[in-house]
């Protein structure tokens, strides 16, 4: 079942989620009804507080951005798997922590924030702990725009979205959207409570 994806302005993106404690057959819907609402969207990333859930979880489908010409570079469990098997990915009560030297600069862009794109700075490499549909911890540790959309999916859960972590400069570009998707917020909202 597809799900109406929050947008800027709405609480639930700014609360801190909580985590995961009963995994069942609830738990494995919601994760089919993030990853249909991603697809619906084109996007590559989902966090649960995008579909209105507060809870520690969010999906990922890389396989539409990487291929023969730029490779993905992951373990999971420590082993190089093709990319396919590990795909879409599930994470319940994400652990995420840089995994590498550097910290790289690139667009970014997120489902509640239509149209609205800005330079965010992030850990080249990192670290991702998680548990999947079953409870059982797994461990992916990669680059890249995979790890970009890790630590992009795991802020939604702590109520950060990648406008809080945008340079003045690179918001003062986006505020007149910014206001304008705030007030369409607040009217929608409004028109719920009615
Ligand atoms: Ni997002």
């Amino acid at each position: 079942m597809q799900m109406r994806i929050t947008k800027y302005g709405e609480p639930v993106l700014k609360q801190k989620a909580e985590k995961v404690e009963v995994f069942d057959s609830g738990l494995e819907k919601l994760a089919n009804d993030m990853f249909e609402s991603m697809c619906e969207a084109n996007g590559i990333g989902l966090a649960a507080p995008q579909v209105g859930v507060s809870k520690r979880m969010f999906v990922i489908d890389m396989r539409r951005r990487y291929d023969a010409d730029t490779p993905c570079n992951f373990t999971l469990d420590g082993k190089s798997i093709p990319l396919e098997l590990a795909m879409p990915l599930v994470a319940v009560n994400p652990e995420v922590e840089n995994a590498g030297e550097y910290v790289e600069t690139a667009e970014e862009g997120c489902l509640s924030f239509p149209a609205i794109y800005g330079e965010v700075e992030r850990f080249y490499k990192v670290r991702l702990v998680y548990s999947d549909l079953k409870g059982a911890r797994h461990e992916i540790v990669c680059d890249g725009l995979f790890a970009r959309c890790i630590q992009h999916e795991n802020d939604h859960l702590d109520g950060i979205t990648f406008v809080d972590r945008l340079q003045t400069k690179e918001l003062l570009k986006i505020s007149a959207k910014l206001k304008k998707l705030k007030r369409a917020s607040r009217d929608f909202l409004k028109g719920k409570n009615k």
